[in-house]
């Protein structure tokens, strides 16, 4: 399959344009392509698995939007749901039927939830679980993981201090010293690092991606999440899983099903919007009866639960039975072993879990942020140009997954093995 030139005008003028208006010409940074060291194709449309850009291009998309849309884009049976939802009015800022079914319906899958309060974004999920976890124990300090990413938020956007067990410093402009003080960050997958942590400090929750993908996927080593568990209630600390990727990803229940490990507090995201902005977080009823108007812990969203995105998000989850995770499984699998195969004995690293893939240009495997950070990113970048040329559309980031959905048919893991193999060649 021989590159073809982008024909990019429209996009180039879009950016133009946008670049005028919105910081960067984005909305969220990963979109604007910076990292793999080429301006952002502006997405026209999108069905099943295909992705077209304003100047008419066709991708097989690989992002799926970052994550929500498991059934692929513009799934007629969660299009109607949506139809069928706005019909009947778009936000009533009173309660509905949708949400309690959709709570009904995680509170099903995964056991360690008895109950969901729903934000608009995972970025408010996790940062009112935080603060129930803080509630809940009379505590400050939050362990996170280096290279996890749990939303914009200033306490979370931390860095590792001078030592293992120091408070974070800031990772962002503008996030006060106040706000990283009580964030300790340790590396993942090192579990004395977080029990040294949770040693020298009053630590109210230790928040964890269970399969961290947001520095490239970077499963957990053998027995480092049940090890989280056992140290978190040794020190009266709180567990918290984000599994606003994983959860309904790697398994019906999320990570927790997958690995046994049972968190305290679980945030959710992406699936449980089926593609409309629609997040959760939820627990015991003990821990969740924290929240207003029951309890003492102050949350609330204009549009939580909005009455569209339980209707995207329950349509979703109607659809992924175990059937569904089989296939997505074996798609992933495919994919998998289909680009190792292309790789071949070059220096890459690719990582799976059902649903996620990462190819890390890395010599040696990944197991935390450092080893991820020192992986070749302008190699990935030129891999990724390559793929872009050849209608493929993977995540333009080292630190992203390709997210396989169940939209995507092994023919298209065919022709994306093929481009795949090809960009290789375009690298070295
Ligand atoms: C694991 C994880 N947690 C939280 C978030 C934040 O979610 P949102 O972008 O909806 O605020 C993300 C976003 O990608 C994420 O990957």
């Amino acid at each position: 399959m021989p590159p073809i030139s982008l024909t990019d005008a429209k996009s180039a003028d879009l950016f133009a344009r946008a670049r005028r208006v919105l910081p960067g010409g984005v909305n969220s940074p990963v979109r604007a392509m910076r990292s793999i060291d080429r301006d952002p194709l502006f997405v026209e449309r999108a069905s099943g698995v295909d992705l077209i850009d304003v100047d008419g291009n066709r991708f097989i998309d690989w992002i799926g939007s970052w994550g929500p849309l498991i059934h692929g884009h513009a799934h007629p049976r969660i299009l109607a749901a949506i139809h069928a939802a706005a019909d009947a009015g778009t936000t009533f800022g009173a309660p509905t039927a949708g949400e309690v079914d959709l709570a009904e319906e995680i509170v099903r899958r995964i056991p360690s939830v008895e109950m969901v309060r729903m934000t608009s974004s995972g970025t408010e999920a996790s940062m009112s679980a935080i603060r129930v976890a803080r509630a809940a124990t009379g505590r400050d300090v939050i362990v996170k993981f280096a290279g996890a990413y749990h939303g914009h938020i200033d306490g979370l956007l931390a860095d590792a201090g001078s030592g293992l067990a120091t408070q974070g410093i800031p990772a962002s402009a503008g996030v006060l010293e106040s706000a990283t003080k009580a964030t300790v960050v340790v590396p993942w997958n090192d579990v004395d690092a977080v029990e040294q942590a949770l040693r020298a400090h009053d630590v109210a929750a230790v928040i964890a991606e269970p399969y961290p993908a947001n520095m490239g996927l970077v499963p957990p080593q053998d027995g480092v999440l049940q090890r989280l568990r056992e140290l978190t209630e040794e020190h009266g600390a709180l567990l918290i899983f984000d599994e606003v990727i994983s959860g309904f990803r790697v398994a019906p229940g999320g990570a927790q099903e997958l690995t046994n490990v049972t968190p305290d507090l679980t945030v959710m995201g992406k699936i449980i919007g089926g593609g409309l902005p629609a997040a959760a977080f939820g627990g015991s009823r003990d821990l969740m009866e924290r929240l207003a108007p029951v309890g003492d812990v102050y949350q609330a969203g204009t549009l939580s639960g909005n009455p569209l995105a339980v209707a995207a998000g329950l349509e979703t989850l109607r659809m992924l039975d175990d059937e569904a995770y089989l296939r997505l499984k074996e798609t992933t699998d495919a994919l998998a072993t289909g680009l190792r195969d292309a790789a071949r004995d070059r220096p890459v690293q690719v990582v799976s879990v059902t649903g996620l893939v990462t190819v890390f240009f890395s010599e040696t495997p990944v197991t935390n942020y450092e080893q991820a950070k020192a992986a070749d990113t302008a190699a990935y970048g030129r891999w990724c140009r390559g793929l872009l040329a050849r209608g493929i559309y993977p995540p333009p980031s080292q630190f992203e997954a390709l997210f396989v959905s169940l939209a995507h048919e092994p023919e298209h893991v065919a022709q994306t093995v093929e481009a795949a193999a090809a960009a290789f060649e375009d690298v070295w």
